[in-house]
């Protein structure tokens, strides 16, 4: 019960990390708000946590868009209380060259990891402030430790969040909000696996072609590929209490990748 009485909002919640998040925080006693731009997958992982006695609700949510930040986060509070917990999960990446990136392409990778979160920090502060306090945990990346070729907008978007991580701590410490960032190394999920609008693969760039896969764990010294619940843990480490003195700092989960 490390998170008994906090409410926590949760972006990409229908997705892998998201939704592991979401998980793992209801069995530790917070209750829970899915959103999600797919409002299924965030209904679906709400109603799992119902069904296994926790508290839960789903709101649809394009994180690119402030006016539904605040009535997502209106929502979340008249359901469930004042938000002390977010998690900036939503991304999005086009795997191309920089030669190859389009003006569009940059703008929606940009549009909704880094304006996205910023969106949603703007948008919690006051029910964080109604709280007594909160955490604001920002999702990043190898790109947030090691950027170098590829997609040009990912680099500039998790190295962002770098800047956005350290400015939200330092604005917000004197309000009793602390703000991290979580960067992944290699995880599982539908991200690097399946071809999504916000996130397109194929045989070239997806985990289903064996060669992807097995350069990414033998990139990775402990052995294998992090799972989604690898970085719920973390997340569930630095949303509670016993993390009181970090914030504005970047906790790399990745078996070794960047070293
Ligand atoms: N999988 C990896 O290897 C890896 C590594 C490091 C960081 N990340 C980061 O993790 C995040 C992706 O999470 P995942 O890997 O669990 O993938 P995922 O595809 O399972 O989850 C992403 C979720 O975000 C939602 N989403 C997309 N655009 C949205 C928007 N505009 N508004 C609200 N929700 C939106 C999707 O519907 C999905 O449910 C991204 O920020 C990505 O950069 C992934």
């Amino acid at each position: 019960m490390r998170l008994k009485g906090k409410i926590a909002f949760i972006t990409g919640g229908g997705g892998a990390m998201g939704g592991a998040q979401a998980r793992l925080f209801a069995q530790e006693g917070a209750a829970v708000c899915v959103a999600d731009i797919f409002p299924d997958k965030g209904r679906k992982v709400a109603s799992e946590i119902k069904s296994s006695g926790g508290r839960a609700v789903a709101v649809a949510l394009d994180v690119e868009k402030s006016d539904q930040w605040a009535a997502a986060v209106a929502a979340c509070e008249k359901e469930l209380g004042p938000v002390s917990i977010l998690c900036n999960n939503a991304g999005a990446n086009f795997r191309v060259s920089f030669d190859e990136q389009t003006e569009e392409m940059w703008n929606r990778i940009i549009g909704i990891g880094l304006t996205g979160s910023f969106l949603g920090v703007k948008a919690v502060i006051p029910s964080m402030r109604r709280a007594g306090g909160g955490v604001i945990i920002n999702m990043g990346s190898l790109a947030s430790v090691r950027p170098g070729g590829g997609s040009p907008g990912y680099a500039a978007m998790k190295m962002g969040l770098v800047g956005l991580t350290r400015s939200a701590a330092q604005s917000y410490a004197k309000d009793n909000i602390r703000c991290m960032l979580v960067s992944p190394g290699h995880v599982d999920t539908p991200f690097i696996r399946s071809n999504n609008p916000y996130s397109p693969n194929d045989w070239s760039t997806s985990i289903d072609n064996p060669d992807n896969y097995n350069k990414r764990v033998a990139n990775t010294p402990a052995g294998r590929l992090v799972m989604p619940d690898d970085i719920a843990k973390a997340f569930l480490f630095v949303a509670s209490d016993e993390a009181a003195m970090l914030t504005g700092s970047n906790v790399i989960v990745d078996g070794g990748a960047a070293i």
